[in-house]
């Protein structure tokens, strides 16, 4: 959801003037102690040219400057592959920039115990488990790894122990679960070990299909066919929990699934304001920088690359968010002209609620 911070920064877009990123994802690493069946992320990387530890805490350092206050290390591979650098980024931001939320999203196969204590201890706010089954063979299967399913049960164990060790309120857990063939009917028990954990919330996401992965999901035919995703529908309206997080969705990822090969609903609709500012369909390249493994800068929380990326090693994070480049995106989205990047965009549900919560605020602009 969109905080007041992110507010701020559209009302001065919207007034004509200017302002720094809200948010900034930090894809760290393409490294990867998994092979999920469904990853869109390249498996024939070449990691020599990944960010140093230096390099990333340049860009760190620059974010806190610009006044970024949301911070998110979501991965195209598995963050925890460089778990020191992430301790080190997350103290930083903690340090200098208190107010600042911070979250992570990982496999949760690679947590020690003393990185475990070390992430209450700094406060890190939000980490994002991804779970696809309550079931450590479905799981393990769908990972591609085996081990993985212990070893994040045991996380979640560990991180409840330090949480009240430290009787912190922070380090919320939330499950991220991809719905395929394999698991759409496992749904309560998926509730019930997110019960016992005092997990947050579950996030059901849509299988998203790409050139990249879409030969290991027709191999495994993991994609839900009509029977399927009928049978989850019925699933979340039978259960109140599932029904309060999970179901607008769960309609995400039907119609992510129906789109998938054709990607015919890669916009919302807009709203018929006057100001043309806030009939854009996303507002990401005004809000978020998001920036990949080797230092290319995208220009959402969806997009780690595109063709017109700059890199930070030829320009500050500042030069770039004011640059050609975003000013570029930024034209083409308020045409309604989307990206090539757009038409698989994984965060429908997240613009949709910033346009709601937008209609909402300036609903006499
Ligand atoms: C790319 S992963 C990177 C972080 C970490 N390695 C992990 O698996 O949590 C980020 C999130 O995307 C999800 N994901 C991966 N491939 C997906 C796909 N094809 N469709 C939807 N979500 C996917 C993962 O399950 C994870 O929750
Ligand atoms: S753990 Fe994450 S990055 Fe690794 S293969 Fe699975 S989805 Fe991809
Ligand atoms: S990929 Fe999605 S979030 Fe990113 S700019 Fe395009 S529509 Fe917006």
């Amino acid at each position: 959801m969109i905080k007041d911070n992110g507010l701020l920064n559209l009302k001065s877009w919207i007034n004509n003037s200017f302002s720094m990123p809200h948010s900034l994802c930090l894809l760290i690493t393409n490294k990867c102690n998994a092979s999920c069946l469904f990853c869109e992320g390249d498996k024939n990387t070449n990691h020599s040219d990944e960010l140093l530890d230096k390099e990333w805490m340049d860009v760190v350092d620059q974010g806190i400057k610009m006044g970024v206050v949301d911070w998110c290390i979501p991965g195209n591979g598995e963050p925890l592959s460089r778990i020191e650098l992430i301790l080190k980024i997350f103290k930083t931001i903690k340090s200098k920039s208190p107010d600042s939320f911070c979250k992570i999203t990982t496999n949760g196969s690679l947590f020690t115990e003393d990185a475990i204590k070390e992430f209450v201890e700094i406060g890190v706010d939000r980490i994002s488990f991804s779970l696809d089954s309550p079931d450590e063979e479905t799981h393990d299967f769908l990972r591609g790894k085996k081990g993985v399913f212990k070893n994040v049960v045991h996380a979640l164990g560990r991180f409840n122990h330090w949480k009240s060790i430290f009787k912190s309120d922070k380090s919320k857990i939330n499950f991220n679960t991809v719905l395929t063939s394999k698991n759409y009917n496992q749904l309560n028990e998926l509730v019930d070990l997110a019960s016992k954990f005092g997990v947050e919330f579950i996030s059901l996401n849509p299988l998203r299909v790409s050139k990249y992965n879409i030969g290991r999901i027709k191999h495994s035919n993991l994609r839900l066919n009509s029977e399927q995703k009928e049978e989850t529908i019925k699933q979340i309206q039978g259960n109140a929990e599932l029904k309060l997080n999970g179901f607008e969705q769960l309609e995400m990822g039907t119609i992510a699934n129906k789109s998938a090969e054709g990607f015919d609903e890669n916009l919302p609709e807009s709203s018929n304001f006057k100001n043309s500012f806030l009939n854009s369909p996303c507002f990401e390249p005004w809000l978020t920088m998001s920036i990949n493994y080797k230092g290319d800068v995208g220009y959402c929380t969806s997009c780690g690359e595109w063709e017109k990326a700059e890199n930070i090693k030829d320009k500050s994070l500042e030069d770039i968010w004011k640059g050609d480049s975003f000013k570029y995106v930024r034209s083409c989205i308020l045409q309604h002209k989307p990206l090539e990047s757009c038409f698989g965009c994984g965060i429908k549900i997240v613009r949709k609620n910033i346009k709601k919560e937008l209609d909402e605020h300036f609903k006499n602009v």
